[in-house]
């Protein structure tokens, strides 16, 4: 099956009622990107969007957090667990993130969804990003640079690799291995803010 439509990925909430990389929780390393930001003095405005958002953890950390968040999922297991534990807190949008007519927004945070696109479609992912953001919008994004050898999704990306495709539509202003990680994920994910160009 394609991981490109959403049947792929309903199948595997039918089969997995919690899939492998739910983590029960924002990501760890979503603070750290916050901070990589402050770091920086970028603000990311208000309004975040959080393309393939999976059961919602971290688009509800980020409404917890006093952004608007608009969280996309073209999978509606995905966008039911997500309204069942989250409520109303975020506005949860059953959308294809290639297709969708909503934004723009200020920033856009990406934690697996970019690395869990068939690989084919980098490009077009990014550039529908930059479509989504208004001018020098951020993009915010969690990458794996090891998979254990697994074939994918999620599919991994070396970080020159992320660099030189985020460059097309980016400015990249943040690249670095991440240290608050998952135990799960120990040394395998890093970490991207870019700014639309
Ligand atoms: C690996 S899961 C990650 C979910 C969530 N970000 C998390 O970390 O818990 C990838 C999610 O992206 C969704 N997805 C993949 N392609 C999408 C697309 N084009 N539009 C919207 N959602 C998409 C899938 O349905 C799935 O829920």
């Amino acid at each position: 099956m394609n991981p490109s439509t959403p049947e792929y990925w309903q199948k595997v909430y039918l089969n997995e009622p919690r899939p492998g990389w739910d983590m029960d929780g924002p990501s760890p390393v979503l603070a750290e990107l916050l901070e990589a930001a402050a770091a920086l003095n970028i603000s990311l405005g208000g309004a975040i969007a959080v393309p393939g958002c999976g059961f919602g953890h971290d688009a509800a950390e980020l409404a917890r957090r006093g952004f608007r968040v608009a969280a996309f999922d073209f999978a509606s297991p995905a966008i039911e667990g997500a309204r069942t534990r989250y409520g109303d807190s975020v506005d949860w949008r059953l959308e294809d993130w290639f297709t969708t007519k909503e934004g723009p927004y200020d920033s856009i945070f990406d934690h697996t969804c970019f690395v869990a696109m068939d690989p084919e479609r980098r490009e077009v992912y990014l550039e529908e990003c930059a479509n989504r953001l208004k001018p020098s919008g951020l993009w915010l994004a969690v990458l794996f640079d090891d998979t254990k050898g697994r074939p994918g999704p999620p599919f991994q990306m070396p970080m020159a690799e992320a660099r030189g495709l985020a460059s097309g539509r980016f400015e990249v202003l943040h690249l670095q291995r991440a240290v608050q990680s998952h135990p799960r994920r120990a040394g395998r994910e890093f970490l991207v803010i870019g700014q639309k160009k």
